[in-house]
């Protein structure tokens, strides 16, 4: 099992190991997460939650290779594939989550932090969302949230250029909240997270609820709408290509699109 989960102290830790693979995501791991934010938020001794990754790498996003096989958002379980329960149990979590971002993070790496409540970034870690130069859209609610939270200009460098950024540019453009040495993000996050042992958890809770609620039914409708869309493109011969160069080693050419 590439997902460890155990609960320590109040704080269930959510850790994606699969080093060897930059700690792709496979249809078995976001089943695995799902799971595990279902069971921290029904479990009363959980104050927090930690999601956390390896050390050099917090996620590179979506397996592609599961992905080509098993693409999410089709066939008869549509919005309740594995992918989509993790998305919708992190964005109804109403218990804090907190991220310690050891290192890359790509893709849905990058967009499950914009439905977590405190980010902590490694000095070494680069993130991207590189939808577009994959033939793909935006997901997890990224194209509504990110432009709200940076304004479009700098929203348009990361969704359409699909550009990388640093720690520092992620405090800076508000999807981080500190960027921290690489030995030290996972026990800063943990700290925090622990932080809440001592707060009352129903008054957390219902803060969290409240914070969230004005945009909650927006973005799950966005969710569903980038989903089909992705889903949709997934089969095009734009990703085909970009897909074939990943494994291959090689520059994608989308100049005969
Ligand atoms: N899906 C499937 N396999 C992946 C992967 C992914 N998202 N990311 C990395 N891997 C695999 C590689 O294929 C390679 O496997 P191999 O050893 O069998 O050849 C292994 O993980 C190591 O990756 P590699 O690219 O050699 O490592 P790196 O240190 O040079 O680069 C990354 C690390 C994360 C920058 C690079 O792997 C990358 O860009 N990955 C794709 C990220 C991406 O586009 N994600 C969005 C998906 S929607």
């Amino acid at each position: 099992m590439s997902i460890k989960t155990a609960t320590l102290q109040g704080v269930c830790t959510i850790e994606i190991a699969r080093p060897e693979k930059k700690n792709a995501l496979t249809v078995a791991m976001y089943q695995a997460m799902a799971d595990a934010l279902v069971a921290a938020r029904e479990d009363a001794v959980v104050r927090a939650v930690l999601i956390t990754g390896q050390p050099g790498i917090f996620t590179s996003g979506n397996d592609i290779e599961d992905f080509m096989a098993r693409p999410p958002g089709q066939g008869s379980d549509g919005m309740d594939s594995p992918v989509f329960r993790f998305m919708r149990a992190l964005v109804e979590c109403d218990k804090p989550v907190v991220a310690a971002v050891t290192g890359a993070a790509i893709g849905i790496g990058s967009t499950m932090l914009l439905h977590c409540d405190f980010v902590y970034v490694s000095d070494e870690a680069r993130l991207a969302m590189p939808f577009t130069s994959l033939g793909l859209v935006p997901e997890f609610g990224s194209s509504l949230i990110v432009p709200q939270l940076m304004g479009s200009r700098r929203a348009a460098e990361k969704l359409l250029l699909g550009d990388p950024f640093t720690a520092e540019q992620a405090v800076e453009c508000g999807i981080a909240s500190a960027v921290l040495p690489a030995g030290e993000v996972v026990n800063h996050a943990r700290r925090v997270a622990e932080r809440f042992n001592a707060l009352p958890p129903g008054a957390v809770r219902e803060s969290k609820q409240l914070m969230r609620a004005p945009h909650q039914e927006l973005l799950l409708k966005t969710i569903a709408t980038e989903a089909a869309l992705f889903a949709k493109r997934l089969r095009s011969p734009e990703a085909m290509e970009a897909f074939q160069a990943f494994f291959q080693k090689r520059k994608p050419d989308f100049s005969k699109f």
